[in-house]
């Protein structure tokens, strides 16, 4: 074991654990750290040895480390690197490569010694590697070992790329890499199969071997698994949890990836509580949950047994507790989600009044609004609110190469029909099928490819909401210009994104707006369309007065939903709305069946979007309240 540990909060934690406000301030500190390190041993007249890692969580501390050298005059001469792993096969001039990814993020910007790199070779013949990887280790051994090992997990556990299974002792080698680490690269590949099935990386031994290693990790994304390797049992299936054994290791968390650990996810479990409502609400649902038992037929004993017996104590009875919660999930519930007209809305999540309601909802991508709430959305247009929706961005990433070529074909066989010249078409379409053709992964589309891809989302996204009740003139495709932008130009402005929504908000004055809550990718397009919607809010407040009115309602999107707890608007769907809603979603043929991103779930979209919503009304359910086929849920983001 690594240390003892006195803290009675941190007593399931098996290895020492830093947790920060955000994945910047943890990252300043780590580079901060590395950079003592260079520098302790210049000063010495000696070289620093140091492991790296690739992928999204180091980026910031690379930054940094660049930022130290161009303006504070930290100097790499001394220093010797040697990365943790490659995809195999893999070109050094691969986009994807971590010869490309190192050199962008650091090597490029910094006067390190190209000769003092080392990242395994993704070119050799398969009869070359085992004799490299063994030169691989001679060369680290040969240099004292590393001094620094700097390491992120993956959502399988992995750490380099050993994946479960992995030997404690293992040295560096040709690994298989799993199937979620697959998936979860897709992206930058351009899908699943374009992402290698091998890579060489160094080994669990390698690594433990270093007098120094930091695991870091952010983001919700990565809190589970953060737990495992944290509080689990050491295990192959975990090949982090080996970490537990080492003496000289660390793990620096964000707090979204250290949002699952005990201490923060049940601290009743492990500390005396300050108990505040939001607390109490989560540890008796938590608790009905833990022991399958509605939460009226908690008892004292099941709170004593429960380290909840400090809440019992304080705000007890029990039955008391149990009967203000239950009222509390109870008022969560209501199938007027822009209100209930002339009823007593004290209890209710939306006001009564006015009993027509001005409301927007924000869709990210242009399928979001019926996928997340599209149940929410036919009633408030079916309850005779004034909806309106708007499609943020046009979504073109997502549509299917082929499909364009179909649609070209349909414009063009259209046109003839009609017995009017084509020949700009002609010219387009060849070009286009040309371009399609000689396509590499992940290469940015012409922009005529990516307008026709754009437009058969819009296409589709008017389909769905036409399907859900709203006249045309209600429909608005935003095509925010910040969703291209962003493939080709780092620029960060969001200005003009900002302005257009302002306008739209103006012309609509919403007495609700719902945008998509989805904050675990802090870069993702969700979280950049909420910012966008909350920085326009925030400045419309300063001047117009329709928005004092104004109530911003959060749903999440096709992959994560609200914890219980957390929900304060819960809209019930009949099983006859749950179809309705299947078809909306179907509008959107062209993310049926296989969508081109499809993540890290093989479900379709609307099957994901079932079973999420009849999950909460299971959940509902077995804490004892009405039992519903499926329930969209929502959080109030407060403007004031
Ligand atoms: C990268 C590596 C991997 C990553 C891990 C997390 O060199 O060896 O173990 O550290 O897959 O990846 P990100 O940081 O992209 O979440």
């Amino acid at each position: 074991m690594a240390r003892l540990n006195l803290l009675e909060e941190t007593r399931f934690e098996k290895l020492p654990v830093s947790v920060y406000k955000n994945s910047r301030e943890a990252s300043l500190s780590v580079a901060a750290r590395i950079a003592t390190l260079i520098k302790e041993k210049q000063a010495k007249g000696e070289q620093a040895v140091i492991g790296l890692a690739t992928g999204a969580t180091p980026v910031q501390v690379y930054a940094e480390l660049v930022r130290l050298h161009r303006e504070e005059g930290l100097s790499f001469k001394d220093v010797i690197t040697f990365n943790l792993d490659e995809y195999y096969p893999m070109q050094p001039d691969a986009v994807q490569s971590y010869v490309t990814f190192m050199n962008k993020h650091l090597f490029d910007h910094i006067d390190i010694d190209k000769a003092n790199v080392h990242i395994p070779d993704g070119t050799l013949d398969l009869a070359d590697i085992p004799a490299y990887c063994v030169e691989y280790e001679r060369k680290i051994t040969a240099l004292g070992g590393l001094d620094f090992q700097l390491l992120g997990i993956g959502r399988t556990g992995h750490i380099g790329f050993n994946e479960p299974g992995s030997a404690p002792n293992s040295g560096t080698r040709l690994v298989t890499l799993d199937d979620l680490t697959r998936r979860d690269a897709s992206r930058d590949f351009g899908g699943k199969e374009n992402v290698p099935t091998k890579a060489i990386t160094m080994g669990i031994g390698t690594i433990f071997k270093a007098r120094e290693i930091i695991l870091m990790a952010w983001n919700p994304v990565k809190a589970e698994i953060v737990k495992k390797a944290v509080e689990g049992e050491i295990s192959s299936d975990v090949p982090a949890t080996y970490l537990q054994l080492s003496d000289h290791v660390e793990f620096i968390l964000d707090e979204g990836a250290a949002s699952e650990l005990t201490r923060f996810n049940t601290p009743w479990l492990v500390t005396d509580c300050v108990w505040d409502s939001q607390t109490i609400k989560k540890a008796v649902i938590w608790l009905a949950e833990a022991v399958d038992k509605p939460i009226l037929k908690l008892t004292e004993e099941d709170y004593n047994n429960h380290g909840m017996a400090q809440l019992a104590t304080e705000k007890g009875p029990v039955y008391n507790i149990n009967i203000d919660i239950f009222n509390q999930l109870q008022h969560t519930i209501t199938g007027w989600p822009g209100g209930k007209p002339n009823a007593d809305d004290s209890q209710r999540p939306e006001r009564a009044v006015p009993a027509k309601k001005n409301v927007i909802i924000f869709s990210p991508h242009p399928d979001d609004d019926v996928i997340s709430m599209g149940g929410t959305f036919i009633r408030l247009a079916d309850q005779g609110h004034n909806v309106h929706v708007a499609y943020q961005t046009s979504g073109n990433t997502a549509v299917w190469d082929d499909d364009v070529l179909r649609y070209l074909e349909f414009a063009t066989d259209f046109i003839k029909s009609l017995d009017v010249e084509t020949s700009k078409l002609d010219a387009l379409y060849a070009d286009t099928r040309k371009f399609i053709a000689a396509k590499k992964p992940n290469q940015i589309d012409t922009e005529e490819i990516r307008t026709v891809k754009g437009l058969i989302r819009k296409g589709e996204a008017i389909a769905g909401a036409r399907f859900a009740g709203l006249p045309d003139e209600h429909i608005h495709f935003q095509n925010l210009p910040f969703y291209d932008r962003g493939k080709f130009s780092k620029e960060v402005s969001y200005e003009d994104d900002v302005q257009q929504t302002m306008e739209l908000l103006r012309k609509v004055k919403p007495h609700q707006v719902f945008a998509a809550g989805d904050f675990a990718d802090p870069h993702g397009t969700h979280k950049v369309c909420f910012d966008i919607i909350l920085e326009a809010l925030v400045r419309l407040r300063q001047t117009d007065e329709w928005t004092k009115d104004c109530w911003l309602w959060l749903y999440r999107g096709a992959w994560h939903e609200f914890e219980i707890h957390e929900i304060e608007m819960a809209v019930p769907l009949s099983p006859q709305e749950v179809i309705r809603k299947r078809h909306a979603i179907f509008k959107h043929q062209s993310q049926k069946d296989l969508p081109v991103f499809p993540g890290d779930d093989a479900r379709e979209f609307w099957v994901r979007a079932e079973d999420r919503t009849s999950e909460t009304a299971r959940k509902y359910d077995a804490l004892g309240l009405a039992d519903y086929e499926a329930i969209e849920a929502f959080i109030r983001w407060k403007l004031d």
